[in-house]
Formats: structure tokens, sequence, C-alpha cells
């Protein structure tokens, strides 16, 4: 089954044609705790295991999207050129929803992520995309079928749809109806993510690549499966309890286990940068002085930092160069 059938199954006989002006949406970026790695199908970014991110508040993308003379994708203020990788990706991903029609469309996007936090902006951008062609041909999706369908633009999207702890469930569905994120009911004020703005090394391969040849030639990559399923089980009680030393301690060992697994690929997958390696061990020289605090990683060599609100002040001293956010900043009502 291939996408354009998925996508159709999706949205089973709703509008193709713009309902009004333009639609407009804002999604938030994405960290996966327990993370993605690994797919079972790759035209329509089914994964091999479940995963669980944290949003990241108001970081993410705002997007608009109409009707045009031809498909234009402006990024940031700056128009792509037809040829441009993000350009082109968009745009396959738009057709999904167009069949038929001679419909053209321009996108507007504005990412206020900072290129030095290494956070990827196709989790954000495809969920604003999805959210913003809802918006335009009036579908009125649920958040399940909005995930289902960021999902075919770049799997992690599914976890951008709406903010908060996102649960991303594998499904074992052949086209996918079961692989959706919905949010696991819980607030944690107090919790904050770290990014350290660090120079980007030279690009190393996508994620995309990487991860296929992670499950193609890594033997390691045999035991990630069931390391994920018990990682999500830990990770969800820590947030039931609000103990940042079981979350923080599961999505490291979460996240290392991962590059373990590029490592143990062949050619072998390294991320990580001099600096990277500088960054972690502050860290854990830190957690030595009884801070709790946790890294996280992701396909590059930047380094996410998860703690509470009350380490954030000998945090900052100790990072000066970073940016904190706050996930729940409006607060919980208990
Ligand atoms: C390491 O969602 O970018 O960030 O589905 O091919 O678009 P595609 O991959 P993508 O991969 C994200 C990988 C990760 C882990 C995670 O976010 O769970």
């Amino acid at each position: 089954l291939n996408r354009f059938e998925a996508a159709r199954h999706v949205l089973d006989g709703t509008a193709r044609e713009p309902q009004r002006e333009q639609g407009c949406a804002f999604a938030p970026s994405n960290i996966a705790l327990c993370k993605y790695w690994g797919k079972r199908n790759e035209e329509l970014n089914l994964p091999v295991t479940s995963s669980l991110s944290i949003s990241l508040g108001d970081l993410g993308a705002h997007t608009t999207v109409k009707p045009a003379e031809k498909d234009r994708l402006i990024l940031n203020g700056r128009e792509l050129a037809a040829n441009d990788k993000i350009s082109e990706r968009a745009f396959a991903f738009i057709d999904l929803f167009r069949t038929g029609t001679a419909l053209r469309l321009e996108i507007d996007s504005t990412i206020n992520i900072p290129v030095a936090a290494g956070v990827a902006s196709s989790a954000a951008g495809f969920a604003a995309l999805t959210l913003a062609l809802d918006d335009l041909f009036g579908w009125n999706l649920a958040p399940r079928q909005l995930s289902i369908l960021a999902r075919m633009g770049s799997g992690s999207a599914a976890r951008s749809i709406t903010p908060g702890f996102m649960l991303w469930h594998a499904g074992n569905d052949e086209q996918g109806m079961d692989s959706y994120a919905e949010p696991i009911q819980e607030t944690w004020p107090t919790l904050r993510i770290g990014l350290v703005l660090l120079c980007e090394g030279e690009k190393a391969i996508g994620s995309r690549e990487a991860m296929k040849r992670t499950r193609g030639t890594s033997a390691l990559y045999q035991a990630w499966p069931r390391k994920v399923y018990e990682d999500i089980t830990a990770v969800r009680h820590a947030i039931e309890t609000r103990d940042i030393d079981i979350l923080g301690r599961t999505a490291e060992s979460n996240a290392l286990a991962m590059h373990a697994t590029m490592l143990d690929s062949w050619p072998p997958v390294l991320y990580w940068q001099a600096e990277t390696i500088e960054v972690l061990r502050k860290v854990w020289a830190l957690r030595e002085e009884d801070l709790s605090l946790y890294i996280t990683m992701d396909a590059g060599p930047n380094v996410k930092l998860l703690f509470t609100e009350a380490d954030a002040s000998a945090v900052s001293e100790a990072f000066p160069n970073i940016q904190i956010v706050t996930p729940f900043a409006n607060g919980d009502p208990d």
C-alpha cells in the first residue's frame, strides 16, 4: 500500500479543494525521550518501535498555505529553489492531498528554533503544514488522523500535532492506521529542557539514511525494540510521579543506546563532535555534585539537557550558552 492510498484512506472523501483563502497553523517542535530509530515501512514512515516525546512549548513552526500560480516554499522569509531538497519533500507531501487537480500552493513557514540548537525542524514543519492544510481544505480531522498524515511527511512529525508529552504507537497495521501519536494527559510545570548551542559540525549523513543503515547492519539493533519498550514504561511512570531522576536516567540511557547502534553499523555512523563529549563529561561531573541533570541527543552533534526548575540557575551558570525551554509554560491547574 502506498502513501497516496493511505492518505486517501484517512481523508475518506473529504475535500481536496480549498474551502477558504488560506490555512494557518502552529505546531511545536518535539524531542524524543524514548527514540524513534528504524522503520518497518519506509514509504509510510512506520516505525519498528513506539516512541515518546516532549514538545518544546512555543518553539516550532508557524505555517500559512494558500493557492498560488506555482508551488512555492518560503522558509523564514526566503523562497527556496524548486529543486531544493526541502521544497521537493514538502511538495511531494502536498501531492498526497491534491490528486487530479491543478492546484498549486504557496507554503510560508517561519520556524523559530535556533539552528545551532540542532533540533530537527522537520517534525514541527510537517506537523504545521498538515494542520494548515486541514484548515485550508476544511477537513476538520481528529488529532489521531492528523498525526497519521503528518507521519507520512516525517515520522517524528506525528508527535508534533499537539503539545505536551506524546506517545507515538508503533502499531502493526500494514497501512499504518494504528500508527499515530496521542497525548499523555500529564503536565509537569517545573520540567525544563536546555538547548546547548553548539556549532554544527560538517553535515553527517541524514537520519533517514542512518536509521536504515542501522536497521540493516547493526547486530546490536536486535536489542533495541525491547530496550525502547522498557524505557517507555519507565518514562511513563516517571512522568506520573514527576521523578526527574528516573525520567532523565531513562532518556539519557535510551539516547546513548541509540547512538551505540549507530556506531555498531557499517559503515559506522558517528554524529558526535569533540564538543559533544565535553558537554557529556560536564553533565556527568555536575551529577556527581548532586544536580539532577541528564542529556538526550538526536541525529546530530548537539546535546539537549533535561532538568527541573530547582536546578535551573546552576545549569545556566554551568552552560552560559544555553536556551532554556519550559514545555508547560502555561502552568498547571493542580
Ligand atoms: C533521532 O522523524 O526525522 O530524531 O521519518 O525519516 O523523517 P523520518 O525521520 P525523522 O527521525 C527522527 C529521529 C530522531 C529520534 C526521534 O525524534 O524520535
